[in-house]
């Protein structure tokens, strides 16, 4: 008997480091406030002409090649981003174009930092139904590019980068157990991208301005907890397991303080969570599949293991997945 699980992994991170310390000279900053409030030592950033397909498709190339697959085995490709190169063509369809999966049906899903695992159980569902045989979903954001660099606030917490999965089948006990997606949209406002130019256009003055970042930071931070909380139970419940029995959490990286606060919440030992903050900041849909990566990378996964995949983001939503790895 078969399921639907994780074939490889596969990632992409840009080679420019900015560091708290460069930080500290471009904003009223320092490296103890960042460390103390958030665990961010540095982020990665992509640099001009380093764009968000470019990133998602070398995190594409690493995972079919450690599958082992070429893009001819491929006939569903998810990408999560919502910081593509344009609004069209879809990341996913230049994805399909550099790997040649001319068979795959291709398209992007907007779920801001919980994107990785909006992709995933997207493309389960397809697996599951034999609409497709192998999936590969990526989460891919050029944060840095919606970030307002005069705002200490939000400019401090992000980074760039890409991550990758190749999905089908394996065999029992192994395998994706349990998804569960929540939307939370009362909360919209509280991480938002504006931009002013519609404003500008009904005065009959065309200033033209990139879209940019606005958040209000404590009251997304209770419903982080409180969600990523909430998903990893119900994740569990579904799967038929105990929380209890998990060995690994994989959680979106936005905030070690975050992170610690959801483990007292779940009674979860905190060094169970798996955490490259410190390293990356956060990446929006991309942090989860690089920490999974990582994670498996270090031997903190192994095979058989028991884990709990969670995100939270932008929209706001949430999501979990237990996986039998
Ligand atoms: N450096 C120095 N001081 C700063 C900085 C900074 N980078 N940023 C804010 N401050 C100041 C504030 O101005 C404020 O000063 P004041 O007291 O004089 O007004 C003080 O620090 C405290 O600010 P708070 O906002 O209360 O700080 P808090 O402890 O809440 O930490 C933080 C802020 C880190 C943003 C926290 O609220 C947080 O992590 N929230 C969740 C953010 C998050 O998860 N975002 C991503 C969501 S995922 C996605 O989809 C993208």
């Amino acid at each position: 008997m078969s399921n639907i699980g994780i074939l490889s992994l596969g990632h992409y991170l840009p080679h420019y480091r900015l560091t708290n310390a460069q930080l500290e000279k471009m904003v009223e900053t320092s490296d103890e406030w960042i460390m103390t409030r958030t665990g961010i030592k540095e982020r990665r950033v992509a640099l001009t002409g380093e764009k968000t397909s470019n990133m998602a498709i070398a995190a594409a190339k690493e995972a079919l090649h450690n599958a082992p697959l070429t893009g001819a085995d491929i006939d569903l490709i998810v990408v999560a981003t919502t910081t593509g190169d344009s609004a069209f063509p879809s990341v996913a369809c230049l994805v399909q174009k550099a790997i040649h999966a001319k068979h795959a049906a291709a398209f992007d899903v907007a779920a801001a930092c919980s994107g990785f695992l909006y992709a995933l159980t997207t493309a389960k569902q397809f697996l599951m139904t034999g609409a497709a045989k192998r999936a590969l979903i990526i989460g891919a954001d050029k944060f840095t590019n919606i970030l307002d660099w005069n705002d200490r606030s939000t400019c401090v917490l992000f980074g760039d980068g890409a991550a990758a999965a190749v999905l089908g089948s394996v065999r029992q006990p192994r395998g994706i157990l349990s998804d569960y997606l929540l939307g939370l949209g009362d909360y919209a406002e509280y991480l938002c991208v504006v931009a002013a130019e519609r404003e500008q256009f009904e005065q009959k003055n065309l200033l033209i301005r990139s879209p940019y970042v606005v958040m209000q930071g404590q009251e997304l931070f209770k419903v982080a907890v409180n969600s990523m909380a909430l998903a990893v139970e119900t994740a569990a419940k579904k799967a038929g397991v105990d929380v209890k029995d998990i060995q690994c959490v994989v959680p979106h990286q936005a905030n070690d303080r975050i992170i610690s606060a959801v483990a007292k919440k779940m009674g979860i030992p905190k060094d169970l969570f798996f955490i490259n903050i410190e390293k990356y900041g956060n990446m929006s849909a991309a942090s989860i599949g690089v920490a999974l990566y990582e994670a498996v990378e270090q031997k903190r996964i192994k095979r058989g293991d028991l884990i709990a995949l969670v995100v939270f983001g932008a929209g706001l939503v949430a999501g979990a997945n237990i996986v039998r790895w």
